[in-house]
């Protein structure tokens, strides 16, 4: 199991470009009702925009992107949508997996995907072990995601492995019992649509990320507006507890 830096245990080093951008992708159904569109239009037109991003990422030596697809309280959403997003996500895994097999794409799943049918878990499993070996760019699709549900599915297990050391636990034994043990925590959070909130995102995982919010729908949301987007973060200090001063002295 690969381990990455954590930015509370130890000052992570800094690269000019985003190693891991987390995105939640917002206003799919803004976007469709503007143009008096149904909804399911913004989604279908908000895949399109996926395709962009990865391809984006890729020339802009991001080695791995998130991308929020649904949460864990978007089953509150009608009945019909949901099933719609469904049939959409079972047709980008169809359509996409090659394509994201010749451009060195590994594809990761994470999630509660128990909820989900059956078929779709299968499909959802075969892509990821076709894509495995793929080393260019990590997407990972969250779906039926939560943070808090991440947290504590790892605690669970943590509790399954180690029951002698309940209530001793630290950060790195925790760690890799989380849905994202495979990739470092996120440099960029970008939230498109223009709300202000994690959602129930990353939780654990954001703690030092540089947030990123653009009024852009997501289905606009572009290679151009993803430059606007790393090029803000290029202008932040990250400082991780440190002052100013101290991150300048390192940089000498
Ligand atoms: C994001 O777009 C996509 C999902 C949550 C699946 P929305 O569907 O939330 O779009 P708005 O927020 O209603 O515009
Ligand atoms: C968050 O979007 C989840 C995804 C993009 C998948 P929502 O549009 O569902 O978020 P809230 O509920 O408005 O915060
Ligand atoms: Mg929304």
């Amino acid at each position: 199991m690969a381990f990455f830096k954590s930015a509370t245990r130890e000052v992570p080093e800094i690269r000019v470009a985003p190693r891991h951008i987390a995105i939640i992708m917002d206003g799919n159904g803004r976007w469709a009702k503007k143009r008096f569109l149904p909804r399911v239009a913004g989604h279908v037109k908000g895949v399109e925009t996926v395709r962009e991003v990865v391809r984006a990422c890729i020339e802009q030596g991001v080695e791995y992107l998130t991308l929020f697809a649904f949460s864990s309280e978007n089953w509150r959403r009608p009945a019909e949508e949901i099933s719609l997003l469904m049939q959409l996500f079972v047709s980008a895994l169809e359509q996409e997996v090659r394509k994201l097999q010749k451009n060195g794409v590994r594809l990761k799943v994470i999630g509660d995907l128990s909820r989900f049918d059956a078929q779709l878990q299968t499909m959802i499993r075969d892509a990821e072990t076709a894509t495995a070996d793929n080393t260019r760019l990590t997407l990972t699709i969250a779906a039926n995601y939560g943070g808090r549900w991440d947290i504590l599915q790892a605690m669970n297990r943590l509790a399954q492995e180690q029951p002698e050391k309940i209530g001793q636990w630290t950060e790195t034994e925790l760690e890799p019992w989380l849905a994202t043990h495979f990739a470092p925590e996120p440099d960029l959070f970008i939230r498109t649509g223009g709300e202000e909130r994690v959602s129930n995102f990353l939780l654990w995982q954001l703690a030092y990320t540089e947030f990123y919010f653009t009024e852009t729908l997501w289905p606009e949301f572009d290679a151009e507006a993803m430059k606007s987007a790393i090029a803000s973060y290029q202008r932040r200090e990250r400082r991780f507890g440190r002052t100013s001063e101290q991150v300048m002295e390192g940089k000498a």
